[in-house]
């Protein structure tokens, strides 16, 4: 039966109970999961909370996930029918808050993907690490709804790319992306990091590489380049946790013949969806894609945000074009990406400040800076960004919390030495691993 004819014979006012009942084993069947991989009432380890469903397809006979609960997969939160689940509105922000918490509670922390349904309305969340992003928008549920879902989840993308971003110059993208990337292969996810940014190139001499002369240029412009044949590993011995063995990520250096033209003419050649395209195979190859963008906004940066699927913002709390310009990509930049890309991504981690040292009384002048950005945005734009400077912040607890990189001189003195800070130092390490597990790592 197609979900269409399922739907039909549902009652328009249709309760929990009754689309227990009729509505999600088809529902389930349609994604590919059959009544035994389908845990009802599954305790999430969050205190008693439990989430509507938790599914997982059985390895084998001896492995019944609804038996054993072990390694969940995806969850399911489901509303009744008459409950507005339309994109914006009160009960679909709240039941998108409770997905988000279920998703990131102690015994979901296999769980890949996260899906919102009314069985009028379904969205799907993809969750990496610690980090979750819409993968489509919040759609009318139908057949042709289910077949994307279905396809999106049994071609779950190995990799999270991240775009370091922010419009403004010297707030520490490139330094970001080189020690997050070296802090992540400390941890064993496979990393690639790259140069997009031909201006500065600053990426790929602070590792001691040479630029590529038509290299990603020829990718972008010709069908049949492959982007893999660009990447040159860095790797060092060092000592971590008292073993001495070799570490590495991959690197894809900047291309001086993107320098060559400006953007009207390299728009003929190609547009923003080109680079996503042919970053395409190597999603499957990473953990984690790092792409370090130019601070302006033009054809780089927004076919980077194009092809990511989260973008991280860092500022400093004493130049308030940061402060400005973070805003501007958070509520302008992302949104027309967006629009662009259809499927709800990419969307902004909340600001961090790096590496400034910061007193009290400064703290106090930019949270003042901060408060006229986010009142401005509201007034005029009628959009939140509370959420994105302040993320701890709620209407009981009014948490003013920003996550900061502090400023270390060996942090900078890497580019000197060409080996990542994080490689080197202890202290280095430690600012970058707080980074990590407040962004990504869960
Ligand atoms: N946490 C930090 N502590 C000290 N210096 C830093 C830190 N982060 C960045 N820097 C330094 O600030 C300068 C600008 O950083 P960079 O990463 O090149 O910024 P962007 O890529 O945004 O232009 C560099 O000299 C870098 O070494
Ligand atoms: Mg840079």
């Amino acid at each position: 039966m197609s979900i269409q004819q399922v739907l039909d014979n549902l009652p328009k006012d249709a309760s929990s109970a009754i689309l227990n009942k009729l509505f999600i084993s088809p529902f389930f069947q349609a994604l590919g999961f059959v009544d035994l991989e389908c845990y009802p009432e599954y305790p999430t380890g969050e205190r008693s909370n439990k989430t509507d469903y938790a599914v997982r397809k059985n390895s084998n006979e001896n492995d019944i996930f609804i038996k054993t609960g072990n390694n969940p997969f995806l969850l399911l939160e489901l509303k009744k029918r008459d409950d507005n689940l339309e994109e914006g509105s009160s009960q679909y922000l709240s039941t998108k808050k409770q997905l988000i918490r279920d998703l990131l509670a102690p015994n979901c922390k296999t769980v890949e993907w996260g899906i919102l349904t009314n069985a009028n309305h379904v969205q799907l969340f993809r969750k990496h690490g610690k980090v979750i992003f819409p993968a489509t928008k919040c759609l009318e549920l139908n057949d042709d709804s289910i077949e994307l879902i279905r396809n999106r989840i049994d071609n779950t993308s190995r990799a999270l790319t991240v775009a370091i971003y922010n419009n403004k110059g010297g707030v520490g993208k490139t330094t970001t992306t080189i020690n997050l990337a070296a802090y992540l292969s400390l941890m064993d996810k496979n990393v690639l990091i790259i140069d997009f940014d031909p201006n500065q190139q600053d990426l790929t001499t602070s590792m001691g590489m040479q630029t590529i002369d038509q290299g990603i240029y020829n990718c972008l412009t010709k069908k049949d380049r492959d982007l893999i044949a660009l990447i040159s590993p860095f790797k060092l011995k060092i000592k971590f946790k008292n073993e001495t063995r070799d570490f590495r990520f991959d690197v894809i250096p900047a291309d001086t013949s993107l320098l060559n033209h400006g953007d009207d003419y390299l728009r003929q050649l190609f547009n923003i969806y080109r680079f996503r395209e042919i970053l395409e195979p190597l999603y499957s190859e990473y953990d984690y894609i790092l792409i370090d963008t130019p601070p302006n906004w033009r054809l780089f940066s927004r076919s980077a945000l194009y092809a990511a699927d989260v973008v991280l913002i860092p500022t400093k709390h004493n130049n308030l074009f940061s402060l400005e310009n973070a805003a501007t990509v958070i509520k302008t930049f992302i949104p027309e990406i967006q629009k662009e890309r259809g499927d709800g991504s990419p969307i902004a981690l909340p600001i961090f400040y790096n590496g400034e040292s910061i007193t009290d009384s400064q703290k106090r002048a930019a949270q003042e800076a901060i408060k006229e950005i986010i009142d401005k945005a509201k007034k005029e734009e009628r959009f939140n960004l509370v959420p994105y400077f302040y993320p701890q912040y709620t209407k009981a607890k009014k948490n003013l919390n920003i996550f900061t990189l502090p400023s270390y001189a060996n942090i900078s003195g890497f580019q000197f030495a060409k080996i990542p800070a994080v490689y080197k130092d202890k202290k280095a390490r430690s600012y970058y691993s707080d980074l990590a597990k407040e962004y990504f790592l869960q």
